[in-house]
């Protein structure tokens, strides 16, 4: 059984604009926005229209080539300096994923010897449209290496939303899911709700019973829970940034997760393109970790459940140490043991 025809196509270049599902609306409806600015792009990625880390990058990509396709400028050397200013306003968006600046810094590479405003506009799309189509081959091979360390008729859990939605097709983490489907593997899954935005609960859930895979949604608290008493094989979830030494930043609630998986034996997976790994620091100390506005705690759809004026601490993401992690699954291969040798090995395989 294929269910590769099944997948919504998470954003689209349409030449003048880029069509962008709009995740806040789901599971309820399925919207589709057209984004024409620059601007619109920086929100839709700010307020969680688009989220997920090679899913901000590939839209953000797609937003500088808008921009340069909007901009007048007739000197290339005018249109170059406010390309980099648009690079920064763009990263700024999101600080922790780094596939945001590394899809950007990748457009701004591709032109480097290029010349001609007009040539350089062209190149920028051509670059941002080569990005998504690779992110697809990319998270297809991270999910066939990622099956490969399941057990038959596993039971694994994941947490947050890691899917087709959260990258270009098929996912990281649940990019494993998906192949499991494929092969007629038998396979169940618990995702966790994921607060404070429930990720979990609203995408996670839809994009697997879409795609009718077994999966049983529990609320965050549960985890130790399940993971003690219903025989689960692994835990595999995605990753924002990974250090050079293979500390890992990832949804809010993964620290405790890895955490859990060790004291009950379980492996713990991460999975994620190389484009989520940032060889230039050192460890997860030099993450930035966003933090995001207080109502997404004090608010459940648009309900008060807090009281007025309470101090709020709203990290959106958290650092699992390296040796918590059993093995980082990438597009290249599954690294494990020494993390600063391997993922720099393995990242100059072709
Ligand atoms: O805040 P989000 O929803 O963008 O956070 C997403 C995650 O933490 C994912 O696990 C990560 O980006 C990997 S997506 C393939």
């Amino acid at each position: 059984m294929t269910i590769t025809k099944d997948f919504i196509k998470p954003m689209t270049w349409q030449g003048d604009s880029i069509k962008l599902l709009n995740q806040q609306k789901l599971p309820g409806e399925i919207e589709f926005i057209f984004l024409t600015t620059i601007e619109q792009v920086w929100e839709s990625i700010h307020s969680l229209k688009v989220r997920g880390a090679p899913a901000i990058g590939i839209t953000a990509a797609y937003g500088l080539a808008l921009w340069g396709l909007q901009s007048d400028y007739t000197s290339e050397e005018d249109f170059r300096k406010e390309l980099l200013e648009k690079v920064n306003y763009l990263v700024s968006s999101r600080p922790t994923a780094v596939n945001l600046y590394w899809a950007l810094n990748r457009l701004v590479q591709s032109v480097q010897a290029v010349h001609g405003v007009e040539e350089i506009k062209s190149v920028l799309v051509n670059e941002a449209i080569l990005i998504q189509q690779e992110d697809e081959q990319t998270c297809r091979a991270i999910g066939e290496y990622g099956f490969s360390l399941f057990p038959e008729s596993a039971t694994v859990l994941t947490h947050c939303n890691t899917g087709g939605i959260a990258t270009s097709k098929y996912g990281t983490a649940l990019g494993a899911f998906y192949i499991a489907k494929e092969k007629g593997a038998e396979l169940s899954v618990y995702a966790t709700e994921t607060r404070p935005v429930l990720q979990g609960a609203r995408l996670t859930a839809w994009e697997l019973q879409q795609a009718g895979v077994d999966v049983t949604l529990i609320t965050d608290n549960m985890a130790a829970h399940v993971l003690q008493s219903k025989n689960v094989d692994a835990v595999i979830v995605g990753a924002d940034r990974i250090a050079a030494n293979g500390d890992t930043a990832n949804k809010i609630g993964t620290l405790g997760l890895a955490h859990l998986a060790k004291a009950f034996n379980i492996p713990f997976y991460v999975a994620a393109p190389f484009s989520t790994i940032d060889l230039a620091i050192q460890d997860g100390r030099e993450i930035p970790i966003e933090e995001r506005s207080s109502e997404e705690i004090t608010h459940i759809a648009g309900t008060r459940v807090a009281p007025e004026n309470v101090n709020v601490y709203n990290p959106a993401f958290d650092v699992t140490p390296n040796e918590l992690i059993t093995a980082i699954i990438t597009e290249k291969g599954i690294v494990k043991g020494n993390y600063a040798e391997e993922l720099k090995r393995v990242k100059e395989l072709v």
